[in-house]
Formats: C-alpha cells, sequence, structure tokens
C-alpha cells in the first residue's frame, strides 16, 4: 500500500504537511456541541486537512462555529471551512459523529445507549441520503461509542473497514498522560495502551507498556498500587471531567483529530479505535479497541498484541459486555 508520506518525500516531510494540507474533507455531525467543535479547531491547528464543515440541529451555531474558525485561518493554513445543516456533509472524504446526549455524572456510557440510539438511527438515516465520495470513512465518537460503532457497522451504509469509533484512544491519551504526570517523564515518551470498551471493562495493557522503551515495570516508583490508582484515574476521567466542566471537549478533540490526520495522511498510523472484530485475541461480531493500523480507508488490519492472562481476560469480558448490551437494543436497523 502507497502511504501518503512517500507521496511528500520531496525531503519537505512534514514540512509538506504544514505547506499544504491534504486534499480531505472532514464533515463533523455534531459540530456545534462542545466535543465537535474542538475536534474542529484542532483539525484547523493540525493543519493536514484542507476542508472542515461543520453540521448541527442548530445550523446557525453551525456556521457561527465554521465563522470564527475561518476568521483564524490567515494565522493557520489554507483550510476550508463550512457550517450548516446536513448539506454541508457532500462530498465529504471523513464524517465524524459526534452528535448525541452527554452522560449524567453518574450514568454509565451502557445506560446511555436507550437514549441515545433513537437519536443516531436518525442520523444514520440523514447520512444515507448524503453524497460521500469513494472511499469515505466513517468516525463515530458518540457514546457509547463501541455498540454505535457496531451499529454503524450493521447499518452497512460503509464497507465494515471505512467504519471506525474513537474506542480508547482517548483513554490511551488520558492514561499516557496520567502515568506521565506520575513518573515525572515526558507524555510523549510514554507508551502505554487503554484497549477493549470505551467504558467501565477497559483494560490497561501493563505488560507492553514503557517509557521510551524502558519497561515501566522497571521504573523507580512503580508497584501495583501506583498503578491501581492510575487506572482508576484514567479510567474514571470521563465522569470526573463531566462533573467538573460538564464534559470533555480538549482531548476528546485532539484524539479525534490523532485519527483522522491518520486517515487523512494515511501514514500507517497504529491507534485503539474501535471496529468491528475479526478473531483477534478470540474476540469476533463487536466492535471494540485493539491496536488498529488506520488508513485512508479506514481499517487496514488488526493487530493481535501480546497481553497478559489477566489482560487476555479482560479483554474477552469487555467484549462479552459489550455483546450483551448489543443483544439488548434489539434487532439492527439495516441500510
Ligand atoms: C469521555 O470519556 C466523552 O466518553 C468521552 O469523556
Amino acid at each position: 500500500m502507497q502511504h501518503a508520506v512517500s507521496k511528500v518525500d520531496s525531503g519537505l516531510g512534514p514540512l509538506q504537511a504544514k505547506l499544504q494540507p491534504t486534499a480531505m474533507k472532514v464533515s463533523i455531525i455534531g459540530g456545534g456541541g462542545r466535543v465537535g467543535s474542538d475536534a474542529a479547531y484542532a483539525l484547523q491547528l493540525g493543519k493536514v486537512v484542507n476542508h472542515i464543515a461543520l453540521m448541527d440541529v442548530n445550523a446557525e451555531l453551525a456556521q457561527g462555529e465554521a465563522l470564527d474558525l475561518r476568521h483564524g485561518a490567515s494565522l493557520t493554513a489554507n483550510q476550508t471551512f463550512s457550517g450548516g445543516d446536513y448539506g454541508v456533509c457532500e462530498n465529504s472524504d471523513s464524517v465524524v459523529i459526534t452528535a448525541g446526549l452527554r452522560r449524567k455524572p453518574d450514568e454509565s456510557r451502557l445506560d446511555l445507549i436507550n437514549r441515545n440510539l433513537a437519536l443516531f438511527n436518525g442520523i444514520l438515516d440523514e447520512l444515507k441520503k448524503v453524497k460521500l465520495n469513494d472511499g469515505a470513512t466513517v468516525l463515530v465518537v458518540s457514546n457509547p461509542v463501541d455498540i454505535l460503532t457496531h451499529v454503524t457497522v450493521k447499518r452497512g451504509l460503509l464497507p465494515e473497514a471505512q467504519v471506525m469509533g474513537l474506542g480508547t484512544v482517548l483513554d490511551t491519551a488520558r492514561f499516557r498522560s496520567l502515568i506521565a504526570d506520575h513518573f515525572k517523564v515526558g507524555a510523549l515518551d510514554v507508551k502505554a495502551l487503554i484497549l477493549g470498551e470505551h467504558g467501565d471493562t477497559m483494560v490497561p495493557i501493563w505488560s507492553s507498556a514503557t517509557i521510551n522503551g524502558v519497561s515501566i515495570q522497571s521504573i523507580p516508583g512503580w508497584n501495583d498500587s501506583s498503578a491501581e490508582t492510575l487506572f482508576d484515574a484514567t479510567r474514571k476521567s470521563g465522569a470526573t471531567v463531566i462533573a467538573q466542566k460538564g464534559g470533555a471537549g480538549r482531548a476528546v478533540g485532539i484524539s479525534i483529530k490523532e485519527v483522522v490526520e491518520g486517515i487523512a495522511l494515511d501514514d500507517g498510523r497504529l491507534l485503539p479505535v474501535s471496529a468491528a472484530q475479526n478473531g483477534k485475541l478470540g474476540i469476533k461480531d463487536i466492535s471494540l479497541s485493539l491496536p488498529t493500523v488506520v488508513g485512508r480507508k479506514g481499517v487496514v488490519s488488526i493487530f493481535e498484541p501480546k497481553v497478559s492472562d489477566a489482560e487476555r481476560e479482560g479483554l474477552l469480558k469487555s467484549a462479552q459486555a459489550l455483546k450483551d448490551m448489543y443483544a439488548q437494543i434489539g434487532s439492527p436497523v439495516t441500510a
């Protein structure tokens, strides 16, 4: 597979991405909301995609968010911004769905499903009417993201590989940042994964966690108690941010940018996005997060990571919890 990076191997490399954004139109459904608008802002500052469209049921709000972004274009990159109703999603290369009701502080993501499913299926009904570019991808962010990703896969609007969910990309970002704070090292050097459900059954993969290649379990200050504290803080991060500021925006926006730019650049990025599982670690017939190579047309390959017995058991429990919930939402609406 020809990676976009080789196309810019004219010696300019990353500079090229800064000089001329990649031709990719990204539409954000829910672009008037906190998550959608923060994702749009992150994509603007990333300077990789060349067209950011914001769609919202409140079309005026989406237009205002697009105008606010456009005002900054002369100081960032040659990007196009548009805002409005579903019409702005025409000819998209990637659609990000952030619209949905937010969890209440004491509500689990799986409990949210009953309030969000009808709304989400309505979004897919509308998206079905929109002409998307060949090979377009959909990135689901709305919660519970693994369930809604699987609903989208089963809906069949696009080939399965072209449908992903943000999954545990945000949890992995939080996990790494909190580990960096604890050990007082650079956050960019921490390589540790959260896999499984973006929710209560998420699994920390300590067995392969490193700080720039140094096993985290060999770092001074590492012990079971600090590990549990760090994971507990990660797992509760969403609820904590909801309680303190009403809901996440900045980190989830950056996490969305990381996936969307990986799609745009087709640079072989390995991310824990949620995707329909095909049997790795014995998990299939549900969508959840395993290390996944992401490319211009979505899922390129899903890796089967080497994990401890306890981690494997946790991932199987996560898959089962999601399957049980998915079974409760009734037979999937088909395309
Ligand atoms: C979170 O964990 C929005 O589910 C997202 O904050």
